[in-house]
Order: structure tokens, then sequence, then C-alpha cells
């Protein structure tokens, strides 16, 4: 079964096309990146208006990619949720509007799913990487920060998530208080290895209580390295890529304490990561030198958003029958992504 996948949250406009849930035949990704730098962050209406204008020449070149024509396709499988509502509903309609006019079904996925998924897709040239459930989850995104155990493609429970800021969004506002470029995570990603990780000791946050053993929070951090930074440094010269380094290593140990709480609890050792934020050298690194868990990285291809993770999981979904209707509507956000403090 050939999946059209359609992915429009934030701000990658992309479209890909995935034989039987497993084999990406195209997926193309159309950046937003430069429309949004001079604004050093995500322009909600920007980003809806790039993907009016892009949308119907990306799912042309995905089909043109997989050399197959609009008739060849069985199904369409677009994100519904979460992300930016003007930017879902350009991807959404456009795929209501294909599946009507094949007259094939139409099935609305909610793309954090879909990013859990992504290692179960054969990307030509990866070795394969299969994964059983059940397994931990470790969304990190600019908007969420969630750990799960997920038991199937469709099936999630969250353990932890964000009480303030996601991961990815830390990254960002640091980096974009010190001006050093956007995206904030690939930038940060990039000066930190020139920098000195322990040129600041910043504050890990202290979430105490039972309930968060898996929670994460980032606006103490943040407000270390934005407002204190004089407070935490441990020499005299420092650099901006050293404030990078620190921040990143905190940043990633604050994940990472709330994951291997996850991991004993659980007992279970295999840890998928997905998200923007899983695209981090640190973190992957760091996960590497933990040698009593199998950390499972898609591809940096299919780490931030894309539609081949979205095509993937939604063949799942119609193999066994689930279709959605030309009334569904999307949602800015999904109940239980987030949680409250205390
Ligand atoms: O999953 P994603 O593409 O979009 C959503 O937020 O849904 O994630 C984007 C986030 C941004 O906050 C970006 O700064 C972060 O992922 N990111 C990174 C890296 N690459 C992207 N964060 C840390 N290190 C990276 N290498
Ligand atoms: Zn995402």
């Amino acid at each position: 079964m050939n999946v059209l996948g359609i992915e429009t949250s934030c701000d990658e406009c992309s479209a890909s096309v995935v034989l039987d849930g497993e084999k990406i035949l195209s997926n193309v990704i159309a950046t937003q990146i430069p429309f949004h730098a001079e604004w050093n962050g995500v322009v909600p209406e920007i980003a809806s208006r790039k993907h009016t204008e892009w949308i119907y020449a990306v799912v042309k070149e995905a089909l043109d990619n997989a050399s197959l024509n609009v008739k060849d396709i069985d199904a369409v499988s677009v994100t519904n949720r979460p992300g930016l509502l003007g930017a879902l509903l350009v991807g959404l309609n456009f795929a209501k509007a294909f599946s009507w006019a094949q007259n094939i079904p139409l099935i609305a996925v909610d793309h954090m799913l879909a990013h859990l998924y992504a290692p179960r897709l054969t990307v030509i040239g990866e070795k394969e990487s299969k994964v059983e459930y059940p397994f931990l989850g470790l969304l990190v995104s600019g908007g969420h920060t969630i750990i799960c155990r997920a038991d199937n493609f469709d099936d999630i429970t969250i353990l932890g998530t964000t009480i303030d800021d996601a991961a990815g969004e830390a990254f960002d506002k640091v980096a974009k208080f010190y001006n050093f470029g956007y995206p904030g995570g690939q930038v940060i990603d990039k000066m930190a290895k020139q920098g000195d990780a322990n040129a600041f000791r910043f504050p890990l946050p202290s979430l105490h209580k039972a309930d968060h053993r898996y929670d994460v929070s980032y606006s103490g951090l943040k407000n270390a390295v934005i407002n204190q930074l004089d407070i935490f440094k441990k020499k005299q010269d420092y650099t901006k890529e050293d404030i990078a380094a620190s921040f990143q290593k905190t940043a990633v140990e604050i994940l990472l304490r709330a994951l291997l709480n996850a991991v004993n609890d659980t007992a279970l050792a295999t840890v998928v990561a997905g998200g923007g934020v899983a695209a981090n050298s640190f973190l992957r690194a760091r996960l590497a030198e933990e040698t009593g868990i199998r950390c499972v990285f898609p591809p940096l291809e299919l780490c931030g958003d894309n539609a081949a993770m979205v095509a993937g999981i939604g063949y799942h979904y119609l193999a066994r029958g689930d279709r959605s209707p030309l009334s569904v509507t999307a949602s800015a956000r999904v109940d239980g992504f987030k949680k409250k403090y205390p």
C-alpha cells in the first residue's frame, strides 16, 4: 500500500510516500528556517502562509521522486495534532481534498506518536534498527518533552513531561537571548563543541515529589543562563562557546536524570528518541555512555518533523480499518502532553 504522508505542524512543509508502512519511496522536507531566522523563532502566521504557498509543489515533488502519480496513492495520512493551528490546517485541508478527489481513505494522526515510529522506517543506505514493543520513548522537540512507555504504535502511557518549557524551547530561548543564531538547538550544538562544558555549573531542577520522578523543568536553567550568568561561573574569562557548552550539558543532564529514573523503575532498557532535540550530538554521546540502555535514534533527517513518519504510522491505522471523516479537525494541543506543577 502506497501511503502519502503530509506534515505541516510547524516550520517544515513535508510530503512523503511510504510503501507498506516501512519503505520510504520519497521524503521531501522543505524547511522554512530562512523565513523565520530574522525573527529568531517560528512566526505562526509566516508558517501558515509558506505552507499554503508550498504544499502543492511539495506533494508533487514527493510523488515525482517516488516515480508515482496520484492514481498510485492508496491512502493519505496527515498530521492533525499537536502543532501550530494555522499550519496544521494547511496540510490537513490539502490531505482532505486529495483523499476526496481520489476517493481514497484519509487518516489523521498525532505527530508525536509518529516521531516514535520513525526508527521503524527503512532508509535506503542505513542499517536497520528494528525495535520491539514495549520500549521507552523520549520525545524532545521545540514544543514537547515527553518520557513515555510505548506498548504499540498507537498505545503510549505518559510517564513524565516538562512542567514548563520544552527542551528545544530552552535551546531556542538561550540562543535568542545571546543572539547565537537560529535555530537555537543546532547552533548551540555546534558552538558547544568549541566550548568548556564545565565553565559554569548551572543548577538542576529539584523535582523531589514522587510523582515528578520522570518530569523535567527548564525554567530554572533558562533563568540561570539568561539572568544569573555571573553567579554560576567557575572561571573569570569565558567565551560564548563556554556558555553554550555548559548550558547544553545541563540541559542534557536534566533529560537523562528523568529518563534513567524511568529506565530503572520500568526495567525497560530500550529507549527510542525522537523530535528535533534527538539530533543533539551531546545527548547522543551521553546516552551512548549509558551501557545499561539501548538507545535507538532515527537517522538525522527523520529526527525533526517529516512526513515519512506520518505516512509510516498511518499505514498501521489504515491496515486495521481506521478512517478519519472529512469533518476531522486540527488541534494545537493534546491532553496529557504537558503537566502542571505541583
Ligand atoms: O521536532 P522538531 O523539528 O519540531 C517541533 O518542535 O515539533 O524540533 C525542533 C526543535 C527546535 O527547538 C530546535 O532548536 C531543536 O529541535 N533542535 C535541536 C537540535 N536540532 C534541532 N536541539 C538541540 N540540538 C540539536 N542539534
Ligand atoms: Zn515534531
